[in-house]
């Protein structure tokens, strides 16, 4: 197995103990683990709901945050993983908030039975806006 690959692998299983130990969805029951992989570190994170249903936050927004507080600014990839019998890919406004620390990050996305897909994030969020469009 390649190197990357194995990088892969370790997000993967690093957004799965998230997403165990971590997920709080007692309302949509739909639990989700991410994690970004940041200078070789890995940083995980799990959605975190709240009675008002719109302060939730995503797997991934809490991924980028764990990653950004112990001071990395470049995320290399993300992995996310769900109980979906799909892959569960990252929502809109994650995608935005993925582009801010890594535009060309590589995304992996795993469903439960273990089916997987992955993309660049240009390749699902196209023409993004960021940090160099407000210079
Ligand atoms: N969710 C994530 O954590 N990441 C995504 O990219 C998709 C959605 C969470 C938010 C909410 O807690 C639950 O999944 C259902 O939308």
């Amino acid at each position: 197995m390649s190197e990357a690959d194995e990088r892969v692998e370790e997000m993967l299983d690093a957004a799965r103990e998230a997403m165990e130990r971590g997920s709080y969805a007692p309302y949509s029951n739909f639990n989700v683990g991410a994690a970004v992989l940041a200078d070789g570190e890995v940083f995980a994170g799990a959605n975190v709901e709240n009675a008002s249903y719109p302060m939730s936050v995503c797997a991934e927004r809490n991924a980028v945050a764990a990653a950004v507080i112990a001071g990395k600014r470049s995320i290399d990839a993300v992995a996310v993983v769900s109980r979906a019998s799909d892959p569960t890919p990252p929502c809109g406004g994650c995608r935005q908030v993925l582009n801010e620390f890594g535009p060309q990050m590589l995304v992996t996305v795993e469903s439960a039975g273990g089916k997987r897909e992955s993309w660049t994030l240009p390749e699902i969020l196209p023409h993004a806006f960021g940090p160099s469009d407000l210079r």
